[in-house]
């Protein structure tokens, strides 16, 4: 198991509603953080704030994913948590579009622990944190992309887990559900049906620090309703997304897909 105090964590996607709180609460436990993102301008005062370093990349370009890992240095702790949305039904997205969502949310990730665990491996200690989503156990109309990186995040990782086992390097693969005040969905302003609930940044933090301080394997982030609801969908999924559809889902996503339409 990798101890916080003292290790050198990269955390992407850092400009984000979810990056803010994952960034805090790895600094909170004396972790030393790199913060990367598009947003030089956001990384810099998150940075100062925890003492970090800010590297701005843009994960739909391969040469600055590397360059990314180059510049980090010594990496004991990822957090892959950038993300695209993608949302919208499939025919809406140009090939360049369906592209960039593929790179930035499955293929930045995969590259970047290609490139950080042989190290990590060598010096016998280290931990990769991949933020999936739900979304990457339920799949639904309009976010057929976005699960399609999800789902494949989740499998990366467990896949990974298995293969570095016994190395000292842990996998952890984080779903949270909705997330309430920041992030992808917050932003979005819509209104979950009654009874749907929701977490904070912070639980998404807490659960980060959990599934490296007690590696594991995967660590979900919503209410026991919506946990069991994507449990249910890995076992019976048609069933589940019509139950989903009654409960509302389409509005709730119509509504998502109409907010995010910018972030392609
Ligand atoms: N919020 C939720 O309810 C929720 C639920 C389930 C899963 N998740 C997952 O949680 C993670 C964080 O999401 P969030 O809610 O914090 O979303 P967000 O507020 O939209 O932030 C997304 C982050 O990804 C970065 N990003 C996007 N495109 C990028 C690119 N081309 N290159 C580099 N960075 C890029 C953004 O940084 P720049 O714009 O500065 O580049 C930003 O920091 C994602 O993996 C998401 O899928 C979120």
């Amino acid at each position: 198991v990798t101890s916080l105090p003292g290790a050198r964590a990269l955390v992407t996607g850092a400009t984000g509603g979810l990056g803010y709180a994952i960034v805090r609460a790895l600094a909170g436990r004396g972790a030393s953080v790199t913060v990367s993102g598009r947003r030089a301008e956001l990384l810099e005062p998150l940075a100062a704030e925890v003492d970090g370093v800010a590297r701005p990349a843009d994960l739909s370009d391969r040469a600055a994913v590397k360059r990314l890992v180059h510049e980090a240095g010594e990496v004991d702790i990822l957090v892959a948590n950038a993300a695209l949305p993608a949302s919208g039904e499939l025919v809406g997205f140009s090939p360049v579009e369906i592209d960039r969502s593929l790179e930035v949310n499955l293929r930045a990730p995969i590259i970047l622990a290609r490139l950080l665990a042989p190290g990590m491996v060598e010096r016998g200690h280290g931990h990769l944190v991949f933020i999936s989503s739900l979304n990457g156990k339920a799949a639904s109309a309009r976010a057929s992309l976005y699960s399609a990186s999800k789902f494949g995040l989740r499998g990366f990782a467990f896949g990974l887990r298995d293969e570095l086992r016994g190395s000292g390097v842990g996998v952890s693969a984080v779903f949270p559900g909705f997330i309430r005040d920041a992030g992808m969905f917050a932003d979005t302003g819509v209104t979950l049906p009654r009874g749907v609930g929701t977490r904070a940044p912070m639980d998404v933090g807490a659960a980060v620090l959990r599934a490296i301080e007690q590696d594991r394997a995967e660590v979900d982030v919503a209410p026991l309703g919506l946990r069991l609801g994507a449990a249910f969908a890995g076992l019976a999924p048609e069933l589940a997304s019509s139950l989903s559809r009654r409960l509302g889902a389409d509005r709730v996503s119509a509504g998502m897909v109409e907010a995010q339409r910018g972030k392609r």
